[in-house]
C-alpha cells in the first residue's frame, strides 16, 4: 500500500458491508417476480394491462391490449417478424407499485406458445393462474401449472369475468382441489354471478366491495362497506346475500386456514373472484398478492442453497432470443438475477467453460423497449447480447463458484421430418440444426435407421418448427421442408437400449434416438402409450429427456 494513504480502517469498512448488505436486504424485500399462467382468451392481456396501470408503466388504457390485437390480427410469426423487425417471444415488464418493485415475466399464448414458455416459468418466483369463470381450468392452464408444480411454485388464482355468466363458483374450487391436488382458499366471495353479479365478500375482514355496472363504458365502480353495514340490505337482493353467506360457511366449515407456508409450498392457493375487463377487484387481488407473493428466495446450485443476500452476484440464464433486432443479427440471453447486486460492466465467469466475460452493455427489457439498466438484483431479469456465448441453463458468478440446477426440457408434443432438398447445403444444414438445438430453440431425434439421416424436430408448439426453418433459411442459407409426422407423445426409455430388445416387438408407436443416442419412442397418442405400459408393466418410460 502507498505509504501516503491513511491506515486502513476496519471498523469503517465494516460499516460499508453492512450498509451493502442493507441495501441488498431492502431490495430484496421490495421484489416481487410472477408470470401469468392462462389459457388463450381468459383476459391475461387485459389483466396485465390492469395492474401495469396501477404501477404507472403505461398512460392509458389499451397500450397492451393493442399489443393483443396485433398479435391476433397477425397470426403469423414471420410476418409480424418482418413488418416489425422484432420476434414476439416473451419479455419482461417491470413496474413499480405501492413500494414494490413488480416483475412480471411474460409468458406467451396462442400460436407463440413454445419451450421458451415453460423456461419462463424457471426464473418465476410467483404463478398467477388465471381462468374464465365460465370455463375453469383450461389445457394451456394444466400444462403451465404442471411446470409449476415441478418447483413448487407458489400459486395465485385470479377467476375472470365475473361480470358474466359463469360455473359455480364452488364447483370452480373443486375443480382445482381434484385435478390439480391444489387447496384452494376463497379470499373474496362472489355476491351472485353474471347479470346478478353485485360484488365480492372479503373473507378475512367481512368487508363487501359492491360491483355496480356501468351505464356507458365498461369501467365499473366499486363501493366498499362492511358486512354488518345497516345499508347493505337496501342496495343487494337479501337472497344472493344469503347464498353467499351460506356458501362462505360452506367454506369455513371446511377447515382449511390461509397458511402462507403451503401457499409457499404451492400447496395451497389463494383465489380471488374479479373482472379485469371492468377492473373490478383487481386492485385488491394486487394488494393481497404483494402481501402474500413469495420473495426471492434461495435457489438451489451446486453448492446447496444459494440466498439472495449472498452479496456477490449470481444468476443464470432461462431464455436465449434470436434476432430480436435484426439489423444486428443478434441474440439475447436472458438472465434471471439471483444473488447480489448485478451492475453494469461487471466481469463475471460463466460456470460452464469457467470463462470470464464483461457484461457491458446489459439491457433491461419492457415490452419490446430495451434501455441499458446500471443495476438489478435478485429477482429483476437482464438481457445480455449474446455472441453466441451463453446456453440455456448458463450460470453466471463473481466469487465463489456456484451453478443453478440446469433447466429441464419439456415433453415434446409437435413432430416433424426437416427435409433438406438440396445436398449441396447438407453441411449448412447439420451446423445449422445442430447450433439450434444446442441454443435450445428446438429438440431434435433421428431416426433409427442410419440411411434415413433427415433430423425430427420435436417441440412444445408449432411457433418453433416455423422459427426453425425461418433462421435455417435466414442464418445458414438453407431452405428446408417440414413433413408433420402423425405423433403427438414422446417418451424416453429410462433404461435404454437393453430394456427395449427385452420388450422384442412392440407395436403402435416409433422407436427413434435423440443426439444422445438414447432411445424415445413416439406414439399417436396418450391411448397407444397407455397400451404399451399395460402390456409391459416392468417398462419405465419418461416424459422428459433426462439431463445429458
Ligand atoms: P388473453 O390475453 O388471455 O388471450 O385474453 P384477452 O385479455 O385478450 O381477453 C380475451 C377477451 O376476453 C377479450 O374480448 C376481453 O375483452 C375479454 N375479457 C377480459 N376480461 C374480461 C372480463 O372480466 N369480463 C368480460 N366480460 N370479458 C373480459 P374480445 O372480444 O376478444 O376483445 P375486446 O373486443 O373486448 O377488446
Amino acid at each position: 500500500p502507498d505509504s501516503t494513504s491513511p491506515p486502513i480502517d476496519s471498523a469503517s469498512s465494516i460499516d460499508i458491508d453492512q450498509v451493502l448488505e442493507a441495501s441488498l436486504a431492502e431490495a430484496i424485500s421490495r421484489r416481487r417476480n410472477f408470470a401469468i399462467i392462462s389459457h388463450p382468451d381468459a383476459g391475461k392481456t387485459t389483466l396485465t394491462e390492469k395492474l401495469l396501470l396501477y404501477g404507472g408503466a403505461i398512460q392509458q388504457a389499451g397500450a397492451v391490449k393493442a399489443r393483443g390485437e396485433q398479435r391476433k390480427v397477425t397470426s403469423d410469426w414471420m410476418e409480424l417478424e418482418k413488418q416489425r423487425g422484432i420476434s414476439i417471444t416473451s419479455t419482461v415488464l417491470q413496474f413499480d407499485y405501492a413500494d414494490n418493485t413488480i416483475n412480471l415475466l411474460d409468458t406467451p399464448g396462442h400460436q407463440d406458445f413454445s419451450e421458451d414458455t415453460y423456461r419462463t416459468l424457471a426464473a418465476a418466483d410467483n404463478a398467477v393462474m388465471l381462468e374464465d369463470a365460465a370455463k375453469g381450468l383450461e389445457p394451456q392452464t394444466r400444462k403451465l401449472f404442471e411446470v409449476c408444480r415441478m418447483r413448487n411454485i407458489p400459486i395465485f388464482t385470479f377467476i375472470n369475468k365475473m361480470d358474466r355468466a359463469g360455473r359455480d363458483p364452488l364447483l370452480l374450487l373443486d375443480e382445482i382441489e381434484a385435478e390439480l391436488e391444489l387447496i384452494p382458499w376463497a379470499v373474496n366471495w362472489p355476491i351472485g354471478s353474471g347479470e346478478l353479479f353485485r360484488g365480492v365478500i372479503d373473507r378475512r375482514t367481512r368487508n363487501v366491495v359492491l360491483f355496480t355496472r356501468a351505464e356507458r363504458g365498461r369501467q365499473a365502480s366499486e363501493r366498499h362497506l362492511h358486512l354488518d353495514d345497516p345499508e347493505l340490505p337496501s342496495l343487494v337482493e337479501q337472497e344472493l346475500l344469503d347464498q353467499a353467506l351460506e356458501e362462505l360457511e360452506l367454506l369455513e366449515a371446511a377447515g382449511a386456514e390461509l397458511d402462507l407456508e403451503l401457499v409457499h409450498a404451492g400447496e395451497l392457493t389463494p383465489v380471488f373472484f374479479g373482472s379485469a375487463m371492468t377492473n373490478f377487484g383487481v386492485r385488491p387481488f394486487l394488494d393481497a398478492f404483494l402481501e402474500m407473493a413469495q420473495r426471492p428466495v434461495a435457489r438451489s446450485t451446486s453448492e446447496g442453497p444459494v440466498d439472495p443476500l449472498r452479496p456477490s452476484f449470481s444468476g443464470f440464464v432461462f431464455k436465449l432470443q434470436a434476432n430480436m433486432d435484426p439489423r444486428h443479427r443478434d441474440r439475447v440471453a436472458f438472465v434471471r438475477v439471483c444473488s447480489g447486486r448485478f451492475e453494469k460492466d461487471m466481469t463475471v465467469r460463466l460456470a460452464r467453460t469457467g470463462k470470464s466475460i464483461r457484461l457491458s452493455r446489459p439491457q433491461k427489457l419492457f415490452g419490446q423497449e430495451r434501455s441499458v439498466v446500471d443495476d438489478a438484483y435478485p429477482g429483476d431479469v437482464i438481457g445480455l447480447n449474446n455472441p453466441g456465448m451463453f446456453a440455456i441453463g448458463d450460470t453466471l458468478y463473481t466469487g465463489s463458484r456456484v451453478e443453478y440446477e440446469g433447466i429441464p426440457c419439456f415433453s415434446p408434443e409437435i413432430f416433424s421430418w426437416l427435409r433438406n432438398p438440396n445436398p449441396s447445403a447438407f453441411k449448412n444444414f447439420r451446423k445449422g440444426v445442430n447450433e439450434l438445438r444446442e441454443e435450445g430453440a428446438v429438440q431434435i431425434l433421428y431416426d433409427t435407421d442410419q440411411s434415413k439421416r433427415d433430423p425430427i424436430l420435436a417441440a412444445v408448439g408449432q411457433l418453433q418448427l416455423d422459427v426453425v426453418q425461418h433462421r435455417l433459411e435466414n442464418e445458414y442459407g438453407v431452405q428446408t421442408r417440414l413433413e408433420p409426422m402423425g405423433f403427438q407423445v414422446a417418451r424416453w426409455v429410462s433404461d435404454g437400449w437393453p430394456a427395449l430388445d427385452e420388450m422384442g416387438r412392440i407395436f403402435n408407436c416409433k422407436t427413434v434416438q435423440d443426439a444422445w443416442q438414447r432411445p424415445v419412442l413416439l406414439f399417436k397418442n396418450e391411448w397407444n402409450l397407455n397400451q404399451l405400459l399395460d402390456d409391459h408393466p416392468a417398462l419405465e418410460l419418461s416424459a422428459v429427456a433426462p439431463v445429458v
